[in-house]
């Protein structure tokens, strides 16, 4: 099965520019959904500090629902956002109490578990688990509605839907992690909010450059 030239692309670019980020190096659902819990709002050089001190404080699921939170919150003191470090305790103490500590290994069950959205439960699937499970958050839609033309406001009800249904098209079934890590690189990396489209791979096909569109989309109503 050939891969959609823009899949192909990206993995080749992702070769070249991906960053050695520790949550990369592992395979643990446990410390994947911790950091991805810790780079929820938050830029992965304010990230990295935070997660290395709460894997090293909080090993396993074990530690972090045994926990209490005034020590928790100890550690998340500057990372903002006390509701994530809440619902984190609350999903470490479901995991441990109700499923003997073992993550949940698709999609279909880890979005069950409390705190854990459409984003977060295809990270933890594909990453810890290599489910063909598609990562979309604000890079994803900024890169796709881009390279794809999509008009749909990405604040409308309907638009995960429709991102969803077309990145899961696009990724592809041998090392599906790949392509998500590689689709998160190239929206922090290249396109960006304010992309340099010079020297992006991806330029020769891009919908939005062709049609001087860069700056319109995604299209985003409200706020
Ligand atoms: N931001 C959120 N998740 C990320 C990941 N897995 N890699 C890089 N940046 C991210």
């Amino acid at each position: 099965v050939t891969n959609h030239p823009f899949a192909e692309t990206l993995i080749t670019w992702y070769k070249d520019h991906a960053r050695d980020l520790p949550w990369r190096r592992t395979n643990d659902p446990y410390v994947i959904w911790l950091s991805e819990i810790i780079l929820q709002q938050t830029r992965i050089a304010q990230g990295l500090p935070y997660f290395y001190t709460l894997t090293e404080a909080f090993p396993t699921v074990y530690d972090l629902a045994a926990a209490d939170e005034t020590t928790l919150f100890r550690h998340w003191q500057g990372l903002g956002y006390y509701s994530r470090a809440r619902n984190l305790h609350k999903t470490a103490k479901h995991v441990v109490d109700m499923l003997d500590g073992k993550f949940p290994e698709t999609y279909s069950e880890l979005i069950k578990l409390p705190g854990v959205g459409p984003y977060t439960a295809a990270a933890i699937a594909s990453f810890a688990f290599g489910e063909a499970s598609p990562v979309v958050d604000g890079n994803v839609y900024r890169i796709l509605a881009r390279y794809f033309g999509i008009e749909t406001d990405i604040l409308h009800a309907s638009a995960r839907k429709e991102f969803t249904a077309l990145a899961q098209e696009l990724i592809p079934n041998s090392d599906p992690a790949r392509f998500n890590q590689a689709i998160m690189e190239f929206g922090s990396l290249q396109c960006s909010p304010s992309p340099d489209c010079g020297s992006c791979p991806l330029i020769s096909s891009c919908f939005a450059y062709r049609e001087e569109r860069v700056n319109q989309l995604p299209v985003k109503s409200k706020a």
